[in-house]
């Protein structure tokens, strides 16, 4: 698989990484099995999607001991990419940035993870109780201690601020600035995919400029994009999409355009290439510092991803999904 550098410290990752999420937390629980999202991760390895993205609040908890469980055997094959400052109560999730707190969450996750050191360890949001630079600081020690080869910021969503009039991102590009004097950023990672294009106005080309990797969260648009999921058909009550409002059933069926149009250009390269494969193109086509992350829990969903390495978008395709309807249904 084609490798991507991210960030001043040259992390090499394969293009396409694999997020972990979908096997512990977010969607349809009740299709989760532990041995075939581990089939899911070894493939991944095996085929060079070596970046692995979790989280200690996926599960939470279990997602890194699923990761772990990989780990364990193949080591040198992953780059773990793993987050912190997040707290998952009965009804609710806090933001924990207190310093202790962080060096407590580190070694829990090297624990979890069965590993001596974590490539990425990315701050998932940043604690409106704690100065962003003091999370950070406590961080940059755990790169000296040698517990974390380097660090990354999650932005918040791309819409944070803009009652005030601020451009998608403002908000973190500002906690970016911030915590850059205290440490190097190497990768931030927020949304980006066909429908949700927010981080090109204002956050990519910051990566771009500073070096800085940028991961693509949610690149399938959380499914919809793979155009395998029916409006209408319903989501598992725990299920994030059950209360998204791109997904109510009229929303879903509003955004079909999006989907017939990743249809189009897939055809144009063949009867084998998917909607998903061309999504996952065009979040590649954005930069090379952009690794997309999809998540998933099957195996053949990981096979498909990660040959979009393989798909190269024309200049005619690129217009094409430029010029596809914006998505409809918002959380404003
Ligand atoms: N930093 C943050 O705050 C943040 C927030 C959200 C996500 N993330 C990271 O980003 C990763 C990706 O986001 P995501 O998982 O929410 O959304 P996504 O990658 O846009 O979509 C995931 C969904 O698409 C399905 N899928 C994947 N590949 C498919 C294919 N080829 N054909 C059909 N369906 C396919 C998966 O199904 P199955 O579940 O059935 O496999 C899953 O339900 C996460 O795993 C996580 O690591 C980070």
């Amino acid at each position: 698989m084609e490798r991507r550098t991210i960030g001043a410290a040259a992390l090499a990752v394969g293009a396409v990484g694999l997020g972990c999420m979908p096997m512990s937390w977010a969607y349809s629980a009740s299709l989760r099995r532990g041995d075939e999202s581990l089939r899911a991760v070894h493939r991944a390895l095996d085929v060079g999607s070596s970046l692995l993205d979790t989280a200690d609040m996926y599960g939470p908890f279990t997602n890194e001991l699923l990761v772990g469980r990989a780990l364990k055997e193949r080591r040198s094959d992953a780059f773990v990419s793993t987050k912190v400052g997040l707290l998952v109560g009965d009804q609710h999730i806090v933001a924990n940035g207190r310093p202790g707190y962080v060096k407590r969450a580190c070694d829990a996750s090297l624990r979890r993870l069965q590993t001596d050191v974590i490539d990425l360890y990315q701050l998932h949001r940043a604690d409106p109780e704690v100065p962003v630079e003091e999370t950070w600081g406590a961080m940059a020690e755990l790169v000296r201690a040698g517990k974390v080869r380097a660090l990354g910021l999650c932005a918040v969503g791309a819409r944070a601020g803009r009652r005030s009039g601020a451009r998608p991102h403002d908000v973190t590009i500002g906690q970016l600035e911030r915590v850059q004097q205290v440490f190097p950023v190497s990768a931030v990672q927020a949304e980006l995919s066909v429908w949700s294009p927010e981080a090109l106005e204002t956050l990519l080309p910051w990566c771009a400029t500073r070096g800085v990797g940028f991961l693509a969260a949610m690149p399938l648009g959380n499914g919809f994009l793979t155009g395998r999921l029916r409006p209408g058909a319903g989501f598992e009550a725990d299920d994030v999409r059950a209360r998204h409002p791109r997904f109510t059933a009229e929303m879903m069926a509003a955004n079909q355009p999006i989907v017939a149009g990743l249809r189009r250009v897939a055809r144009r390269h063949g009867a084998h290439v998917t909607p998903a494969q061309v999504a996952l193109a065009w979040v590649l086509a954005q930069g090379p510092h952009v690794v997309p992350v999809p998540g998933t829990k099957q195996e053949r969903w990981v096979t498909e991803n990660s040959a979009a390495t393989r798909l190269r978008l024309t200049a005619e395709d690129l217009r094409e999904v430029a010029g596809l309807p914006p998505a409809q249904g918002s959380w404003d």
